[in-house]
């Protein structure tokens, strides 16, 4: 059909006769037939070349297609059981699975950075503030619109639940809360419990936590 077009467009791109005109032409038919008929052959050489399907046609299964070549009528091969793609092979049972020996760990599986707790807190505004709250009292927009309110961080059984159980639960969800597992890598993960226990510190500091120096700025005065 492509072809049919190219032929009507390749007519229609010739030359025309000149107009019955009473006033005289100004350039011959010959020569207006010189100057057009390369740019005529160029659209038609372009239009033609788009005929040629060789890319569109060619032997290939699609994504998930039915194929004869396999006994199963399956196109693709399942993979060998126990691949792992490049790059992404889990060993390491605290980095990935918030656990040490089976049970929720209590340390990190990397020093904590200044960096990393800043990354944390901006991963944690972007995904867990909108419900627990930028200071973690669980009072977050969502919650005020309705959504079922999560426990404060605060409470004495959060402050002294191990930082494998924050990300179990990122991994995972909890009762009511979704897993975040596919937004938020591993990495992020642990750095996002590093700023909850930052938070955590900031609701329930000591006096004695402020350094000397800065004891003179608070509300109330140092005694
Ligand atoms: C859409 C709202 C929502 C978002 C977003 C959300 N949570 Fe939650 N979260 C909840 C609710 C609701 C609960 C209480 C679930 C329950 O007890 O059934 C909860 C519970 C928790 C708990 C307490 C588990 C326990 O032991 O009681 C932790 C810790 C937690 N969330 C961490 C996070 C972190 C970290 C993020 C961000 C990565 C996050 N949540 C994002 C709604 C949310």
């Amino acid at each position: 059909m492509l072809r049919n077009v190219a032929g009507i467009v390749c007519v229609a791109a010739r030359p025309l006769r000149p107009l019955r005109s009473s006033r005289p032409l100004r350039f011959s038919r010959r020569f207006l037939s010189r100057a057009l008929a390369p740019g005529a052959a160029v659209v038609c050489a372009l239009l033609l070349g788009a005929c040629r399907q060789d890319m569109q046609v060619q032997p290939k299964i699609l994504p998930l297609a039915e194929s004869q070549f396999f006994e199963d009528g399956r196109s693709a091969r399942p993979v060998v059981a126990g691949t792992v793609a490049r790059g992404q092979l889990r060993t390491d049972e605290l980095l990935f699975t918030g656990k040490s020996n089976g049970a929720d760990a209590v340390q990190f599986p990397f020093a904590i950075t200044r960096q990393d707790l800043e990354r944390g807190r901006e991963r944690y505004n972007i995904y867990c503030s909108l419900c627990h709250g930028a200071s973690g009292d669980g009072q977050g927009m969502i919650v005020q619109r309705g959504f079922p309110p999560p426990p404060s961080y605060h409470i004495d059984r959060l402050r002294q639940a191990p930082a494998g159980h924050f990300f179990d639960v990122i991994t995972n969800g909890y009762g009511t809360m979704f897993s975040y597992a596919s937004r938020v890598n591993p990495q992020d993960r642990w750095r996002i419990v590093a700023y909850i226990r930052a938070l955590q510190l900031s609701q329930n500091g000591a006096l004695a936590d402020v350094p000397v120096a800065e004891r003179q700025t608070l509300a109330g005065g140092a005694q």
